[in-house]
Order: structure tokens, then sequence, then C-alpha cells
């Protein structure tokens, strides 16, 4: 019995992990610092293309280290940006206010 509980409990973590959404994940990660009146201007997928955001990262041309933002959540972010990229077909220009 305590081991279902165990392994609902788990299943129950993965799922709300994978669900939320890489819209939050980016405006609680990025926008920690870029945000009107943070220490970087607002950021938003729109900004750049695709294939842009996903060199951009890459080849770790962010100016600040970003390493405090797990692999996981950097990963879901960088697939979010390129989702709803200038050249999507969801572009998204105000998930961080400007
Ligand atoms: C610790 C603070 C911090 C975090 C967290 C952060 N940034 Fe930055 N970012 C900066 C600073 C500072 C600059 C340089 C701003 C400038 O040049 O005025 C910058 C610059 C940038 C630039 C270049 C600006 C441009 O217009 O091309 C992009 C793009 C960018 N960040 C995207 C992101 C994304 C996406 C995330 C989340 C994965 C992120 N940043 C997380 C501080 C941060």
């Amino acid at each position: 019995m305590r081991r279902l509980l165990v392994l609902t409990l788990c299943l129950f973590l993965f799922a709300s992990t994978s669900w939320a959404g890489g819209q939050e994940i980016f405006v609680k990660n990025c926008g920690a610092c870029h945000k009107s009146g943070g220490k970087a201007p607002p950021v938003n997928p729109a900004d750049k293309a695709a294939v842009v955001w996903e060199k951009y990262f890459k080849r770790h041309r962010h100016p600040v280290d970003l390493s405090s933002i797990s692999p996981g959540d950097m990963e879901t972010i960088i697939k979010y940006l390129k989702d709803h990229a200038a050249d999507s077909d969801q572009p998204v220009a105000a998930a961080i206010p400007k």
C-alpha cells in the first residue's frame, strides 16, 4: 500500500513538471533579470528567429553565466523560444512585458 502511494506521488510530481509550460519556466528564469526595470531589458521569443535562438545558446553567446538554470529547464526554455520565435506560427512578443 505504502509503495503504491510513493509511486503515485512520483508519477504526480513527474507529470506536474512536464506540464509546467515553457512560458512559465522562461518567465521565471530569464525574467528574473530580463524585465522592465531589471538588470537586463525584457526579452521575448519573437525577438529572434528560431535558428538564431538555437545558435545563441549552443555557442554560449549569452553575456552572463546561466549555469544556475538546470539543463532540463534550459532545454525547455530553448524549445519554447524556438516554438514561438519571430518566424514561428505563433510568435510571442510579450511574455515579458516591455
Ligand atoms: C543573471 C541575470 C540574467 C539571466 C538569468 C538571464 N539574462 Fe540574458 N542578459 C543578462 C544581461 C545583463 C545581458 C546584457 C544586457 C545588455 O547588453 O544590456 C543579457 C543579454 C541577453 C541577450 C542579448 C540581448 C539582445 O538583445 O540580443 C539575450 C537574447 C538574452 N540575454 C536572453 C536571455 C534568456 C533567453 C534567458 C533565460 C534562459 C536569459 N537571458 C537569462 C542577464 C541575464
